[in-house]
């Protein structure tokens, strides 16, 4: 499974980088707004940072604007992706650019018809929203599920990308439902590398290390 990061903090992004697992990058307008940056000058840095898929969203709600702002959004860098929410005028934007070659990653999706739609009409990526899903009470990762087994049913190429994460144990369900790609924010990710036992075996380790090399600089200087 691919791991994106769902951030547009350039240092976030940097650092997940640096560890050598990051697939891609998923941004939404408020991630965006949060930076206080002109978009495009930090879209272009974050896609110049990572060289796998970056989200960038349109704003329009409708199918024209769509279009118009999904092709100057692809301009931008090679490694566009663009979001366009599962709304009907979504949905004829999703086919119309599918068949233009740019790729698109369906946001705002909550529910397994929204999804099949998605795929139906071109997108690259579907992204149900986990997370906002249990926030209400319900099953988001059975989207997921459902998502991926009904693509394979039919041979769609569409990714299911599982969006909303909140933590780790929604990566591994993720991973385990056969999801393409799981994007997480920051924390979610550090918080993936972490385990106390890591912790306490090191120091442990370490210090028998040094209780061992104290032992021998002391025979050393016996000798
Ligand atoms: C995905 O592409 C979205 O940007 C994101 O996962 C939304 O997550 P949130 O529910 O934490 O805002």
């Amino acid at each position: 499974m691919k791991l994106f990061i769902d951030s547009a903090n350039l240092r976030e992004i940097q650092e997940v980088q640096s560890w050598g697992i990051l697939d891609g990058v998923t941004t939404n307008p408020t991630l965006i707004a949060k930076e206080g940056k002109e978009p495009r000058k930090l879209v272009e840095e974050i896609c110049a940072t990572v060289s796998g898929p970056v989200s960038v969203e349109v704003t329009s709600l409708d199918a024209e604007g769509m279009i118009r702002e999904a092709l100057e959004l692809a301009s931008w860098a090679p490694n566009i992706v663009v979001k366009i929410p599962l709304i009907k005028e979504g949905l004829r934007a999703i086919r119309a650019l599918a068949e233009m070659g740019v790729r698109v990653n369906t946001t705002l999706v909550f529910s397994v018809p929204q999804a099949l739609l998605a795929a139906k009409a071109g997108a690259t990526y579907v992204s149900p929203f986990l997370g906002r899903l249990d926030d209400i009470g319900h099953d988001g990762m059975e989207v997921v599920r459902q998502a991926v087994r009904i693509f394979k049913n039919y041979g769609y190429p569409t990714q299911v990308l599982a969006a909303s994460i909140r933590h780790p144990r929604h990566i591994v369900e993720a991973a385990l439902a056969g999801a393409d790609i799981a994007t997480a924010p920051f924390a979610v990710l550090e918080q993936l590398l972490k385990h106390p036992l890591t912790d306490i075996g090191l120091e442990r380790f370490l210090a028998d290390w040094r209780k061992l090399e104290s032992a021998l600089s002391a025979m050393r200087e016996k000798v």
